[in-house]
């Protein structure tokens, strides 16, 4: 198992933990195919009665790996992405999540809390969807759940200006459940995790079975895996990876639709 992915179960609950801080915990290939693996096996062992996300370092994660991005623009992209993998686990997973956001959760960082059953954000936190800014669409099934969460013109906004949410707006508006201070973060959601570890596994399971259309998620999620191939072999994608590859702003203005 790769090292920049760490698991931990205990009293219960499995933590899994984003363990590559020298890049803001962003996520390849090979983390997605591992985190898949975890919370697909993670369905199958009783052991398990829930699972808890949190990042190392001073950000949950800055998504997807944006020089994996650029590689697949190039067509020198991995044969399976487990990305795919990794979103249908998360929204078919039976076992409750809990998620402990600390600084910036970007792009997946955020739209994988949409799938997150109960969300503890640290007062630091920042929630980032900049999927319009490098040129391409929503992913996770965001583009369903989020407007379903905080209506349309809201998630408009956090889709098409990329503009950090602070912890307390995100709570305000149902994303999350609450805000803690920056070192009780782990503690509390941990607390959380082992309330949920201690109820009755089945009826949880059976609650959020009832509340999640795991099949509409699935469907929306390859939808938007359609619309987000095109987006990356777009002029306008390998202009915004560039750009931020050579660290400055990219210029869209030359590029037709
Ligand atoms: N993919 C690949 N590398 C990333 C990354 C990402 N998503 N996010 C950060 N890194 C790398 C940086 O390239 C840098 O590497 P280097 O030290 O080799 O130059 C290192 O992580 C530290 O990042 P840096 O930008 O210096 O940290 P920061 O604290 O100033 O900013 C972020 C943090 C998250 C705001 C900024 O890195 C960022 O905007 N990242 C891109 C986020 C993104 O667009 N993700 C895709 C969403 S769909």
């Amino acid at each position: 198992m790769t090292s920049e992915i760490r698991t931990e179960l205990t009293g219960g609950v499995l933590t899994i933990t984003f363990a590559r801080p020298d890049k803001k915990n962003a996520l390849t290939n090979e983390m997605y195919g591992v985190l898949a693996d975890t919370i697909e096996q993670a369905q199958r062992d009783s052991h398990v009665r829930v699972l808890l996300l949190q990042g190392d370092g001073d950000i949950y994660t800055a998504g997807n790996d944006v020089a994996e991005f650029a590689a697949i623009a190039a067509g020198k992209g991995p044969g399976e992405r487990h990305v795919h993998r990794f979103l249908h686990a998360l929204a078919n997973s039976t076992v409750p999540i809990v998620a402990a956001v600390n600084g910036k959760a970007v792009g997946v960082g955020t739209t994988m809390l949409l799938h997150c059953d109960y969300v503890v954000l640290a007062q630091d936190a920042q929630l980032i969807t900049p999927f319009v800014n490098l040129a391409l669409v929503p992913e996770a099934a965001s583009s369903y759940l989020l407007p379903l969460c905080i209506g349309h013109v809201r998630a408009f906004e956090m889709f098409a200006m990329g503009e950090p949410l602070d912890a307390q707006t995100a709570v305000a508006w149902g994303i999350a459940n609450k805000v803690c201070a920056n070192d009780q973060l782990r503690a509390e959601a941990r607390r959380m995790a082992e309330k949920l570890a201690a109820k009755p596994a089945g009826s949880l399971s059976a609650m959020k079975k009832l509340m999640r259309d795991a099949e509409k998620l699935v469907s929306q999620m390859d939808s938007e895996s359609a619309r987000f191939q095109e987006r990356l072999a777009s002029a306008e994608a390998r202009e915004a990876f560039s750009a931020f590859a050579e660290k400055r702003k990219p210029d869209f203005t030359r590029i037709a639709q």
